[in-house]
């Protein structure tokens, strides 16, 4: 059978083409998958309700099923549908914080209703429930008239799509639609947050900042960085595995408290690295682009200044992808403050590392890989 060749359909995102619109909200309900444009990443979408369609997300992902979806929806009238309760039902927090940040960039973690099949969940009693802010996602979903749940667009382990391009790239040949909407402003996934707990436990760093979540609630959240030490943190959520957003170059990651000293000692690895031979790509803070050139590196991805964590965030999947097609064989990065999106930055490197990261603040220790 010849292989199925995916059909790029371009929108405006600032006056999304009602007919086209129409056509793939029906290709959904009709139980196909469309890949489209959210503000944080692109998502593979089928029809939340469908347990068909969702299977062949996992199919065209190589995901395994134990993975949990996020069911987006159009407006909150469809909360209802996804978790079985309205939204005056629901604890008043998920009310604070649902009117402070949807539509926009954040997960909550809620009761599951029963129109939606254990596929989406992997069997959990818990739904992931996100509103975005994208306006091609949020029309698209209303055209279907069903919520959609969708994972990134990528193959299972690979970095997360913020162009068309970049899903075509991964699933191209296994999947019929992908919308075409310009790239994705956040860059990175959005926040989940866990709200069937107390107090609420952050379980994914994203585009809603803690310190905001805080603020809106009025109490501290709950929060375990990561590591490859924490395993009964990983059990919280299921899909949040460690070789996730993996380049394929190997990636170095220099951390510590002194984020200036991290991005000297990058310097100086490019510089070692180049010596020996290694075709070395960076991703680079623009002040250091120069010095990275100098140092001998064949390929630098701009992620912009250290204090824009925006622009970095925006610029950093791309940059790992762009990396990768110049066929480097190690990409290079120092650390960010680990404040406001520099968390969701640092939660990332981290894990496309595989959750190993090279610490600068100790010398005597600097030269070997340590857990991070
Ligand atoms: O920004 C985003 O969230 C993007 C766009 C497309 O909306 N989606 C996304 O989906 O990043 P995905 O599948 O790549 O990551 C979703 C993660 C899962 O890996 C899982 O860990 C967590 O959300 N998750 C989903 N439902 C959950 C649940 N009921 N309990 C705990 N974690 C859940
Ligand atoms: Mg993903």
């Amino acid at each position: 059978m010849p292989k199925q060749q995916a059909v790029i359909i371009p929108i405006d995102a600032a006056h999304p083409d009602q007919t086209r619109i129409s056509k793939l909200g029906a290709a959904i309900l009709a139980g196909a998958l469309v890949a489209f444009p959210t503000e944080t990443v692109y998502g593979l979408g089928a029809d939340a309700t469908n347990a068909d369609a969702v299977a062949a997300i996992f199919t065209a992902k190589e995901r395994p099923n134990t993975d949990p979806l996020i069911v987006h929806i159009a407006d909150i009238s469809q909360l209802s549908l996804v978790t079985g309760h309205t939204l005056a039902e629901l604890p008043e927090n998920v009310a604070k914080l649902v009117t402070r940040f949807w539509p926009g960039p954040l997960t909550l973690v809620l009761p599951r209703g029963p129109a939606i099949p254990n596929g989406v969940t992997a069997g959990l009693t818990t739904v992931g429930v996100r509103l975005p802010a994208h306006p091609i996602a949020r029309a698209l979903i209303a055209a279907a008239g069903v919520p959609i749940a969708a994972p990134s667009a990528n193959r299972f382990g690979h970095t997360s799509p913020t162009t068309a391009a970049h899903v075509f790239a991964d699933l191209g040949d296994r999947i019929p639609w992908i919308i075409d909407g310009g790239p994705s402003q956040v860059g990175i996934e959005s926040t989940i947050l866990d709200m069937t707990v107390t107090p609420p436990r952050l379980l994914r760093p994203g585009g809603v900042l803690l310190e905001e979540i805080e603020a809106a609630l009025g109490m501290p959240v709950a929060y375990q960085e990561r590591s490859v030490t924490s395993a009964a943190a990983t059990a919280q959520a299921p899909g949040l595995l460690l070789s996730h957003y993996a380049p394929r170059a190997r990636l170095l990651v220099f951390e510590g408290a002194d984020i200036a000293a991290t991005w000297e000692r990058a310097v100086s690895e490019v510089a070692a690295l180049a010596v020996r031979g290694e075709r070395v790509g960076v991703l680079s803070l623009d002040t250091l682009a120069g010095r990275f050139r100098t140092a001998g590196a064949i390929a630098i991805a701009p992620l912009g200044t250290g204090d824009n964590t925006a622009s970095v965030a925006h610029q950093l999947f791309a940059g790992l992808r762009a990396l990768d097609d110049a066929e480097v064989s190690t990409i290079v990065c120092g650390a960010f403050d680990p404040m406001g999106l520099g968390l969701a930055i640092r939660d990332r490197l981290w894990r496309a590392a595989g959750g190993v990261v090279i610490s600068v603040d100790a010398p005597a220790a600097s030269d070997e890989a340590r857990e991070a």
